[in-house]
């Protein structure tokens, strides 16, 4: 039988506009922000998404007492997740309005402009963004100058190799209709924080886009959450899109850190070949250990950031990330002396071994190490 579901449209109207609000550690920001959107949003059908990553600070704990006395607020509480873009994404899909906004927790972003968002909307635009660079936009005093560089630097990149067609594609705050995400949200990231640029590049067709200029206000509580490590995750997203998702980021990461592997894999053999003389097989040997000591700490720090083992957890991780990988060692050990056999330049043999060994730790650490 068919559930029925009864409409009491004179107590509570469906919410024709929900703001998706990722939250990490803003505990003092939630009350404020709603606050406001209550004032800028009368007469309008709106509620509030707040997705948070179980932050420490008790941000839901916030969001929910404030959803129980107040019918626009509810809130998603993630365990053992984190990422901004996954955060979106679900409150997006949790929605059941037909248009949708994201926006920060964090009040940088100028909810007066929610308004003017929803009219371009209801008008025929398919996506609105909130965008610091059109004129009359400015990114204030709200990003340090590095971040802007770089903000600045990925956004003309996406421009030419994204064929995006606004200004301003790195922006956290934009308006869009729940449909378009819904049709594209598997073949979003979850790991990274450019969750529009990634919507847009995901697009079959370009959307109708406004811009509407706004100024990025300075946080006055709580801390960003975005290092500079973003740049280089963002430079991956690009790729990966660009390369039609053959490519996933986290691979392209792990590539990278792999690379730089290598780099120390030979300062290390080199270093024990001809600094303390040890033969081919203990100078490999050597290698390897630091190297993969090398790659987990780093991929620990970068690629797996979501997923980060800290305290106890890096310890076990990384005796996990040794056993996994004692396979690969022992293999680049093997193919390195095989090809040092041969007797080309002591380097070659020992790099043939660690790419093996390479392929051998992307594979085990994904599936055992930073499996959660
Ligand atoms: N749920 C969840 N999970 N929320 C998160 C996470 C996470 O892992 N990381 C950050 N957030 C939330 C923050 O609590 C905040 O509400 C919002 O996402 C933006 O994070 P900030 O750490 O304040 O970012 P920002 O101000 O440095 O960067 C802003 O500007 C960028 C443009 O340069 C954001 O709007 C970015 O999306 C934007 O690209
Ligand atoms: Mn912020």
């Amino acid at each position: 039988m068919e559930p029925r579901i009864t409409i009491q449209t004179e107590q509570y109207q469906a919410p024709e506009l929900s703001i998706v609000i990722p939250s990490y550690n803003e505990r003092a920001n939630i009350p404020v922000l709603v606050e406001r959107l209550g004032h800028v949003l009368k007469g309008v059908a709106w509620e509030a998404i707040v997705v948070d990553d179980d932050s420490p600070d008790g941000t839901s704990a916030v969001a929910k007492a404030i959803g129980a006395v107040n019918p626009h607020v509810r809130c998603i509480r993630r365990i053992g997740r984190r990422g901004l873009s996954g955060a979106c994404i679900e409150g997006i899909l949790s929605s059941s309005a037909p248009i949708v906004a994201v926006m920060d927790a964090d009040l940088q972003h100028d909810e007066s402009l929610l308004p003017q968002m929803l009219a371009a909307i209801r008008g025929g635009a398919e996506l609105v963004v909130g965008s610091r660079y059109v004129e009359g936009g400015t990114t204030g005093d709200g990003l340090s100058s590095w971040r802007r560089w770089g903000s600045e630097t990925a956004t003309a990149l996406a421009k030419k190799l994204l064929k995006v067609n606004f200004n301003d594609p790195m922006s956290g705050f934009f308006m869009i209709l729940r449909d378009k995400v819904e049709g594209v949200a598997p073949k979003i990231a979850r790991e990274g924080f450019k969750v529009l640029l990634d919507i847009v590049a995901s697009m079959p067709e370009p959307l109708k886009t406004v811009e509407i200029p706004f100024t990025f206000r300075e946080r006055l509580e709580g801390e960003s959450k975005l290092d500079s490590l973003v740049t280089a995750e963002y430079l991956g997203l690009l790729v990966s899109k660009f390369t039609g998702g053959v490519l996933p980021v986290r691979f392209l990461m792990f590539a990278t850190v792999g690379a730089s592997g290598v780099f120390i894999h030979l300062s290390t053999f080199l270093t024990c070949q001809k600094v303390f003389d040890f033969g081919f097989e203990w100078a490999q040997f050597a290698a390897v250990m630091v190297a993969m000591t090398w790659n987990f700490l780093l991929n620990n720090q970068l690629t797996y950031r979501d997923k980060r083992l800290r305290g106890f957890a890096l310890l076990v991780g990384l005796v996990s990330f040794y056993v996994v990988c004692s396979v690969g060692t022992v293999a680049s050990v093997g193919v390195g002396s095989w090809i040092n056999g041969f007797q080309p330049a002591a380097w070659v043999a020992s790099l043939a071994g660690a790419l093996l060994s390479a392929v051998f730790n992307y594979a085990a650490s994904s599936v055992v190490t930073w499996r959660k």
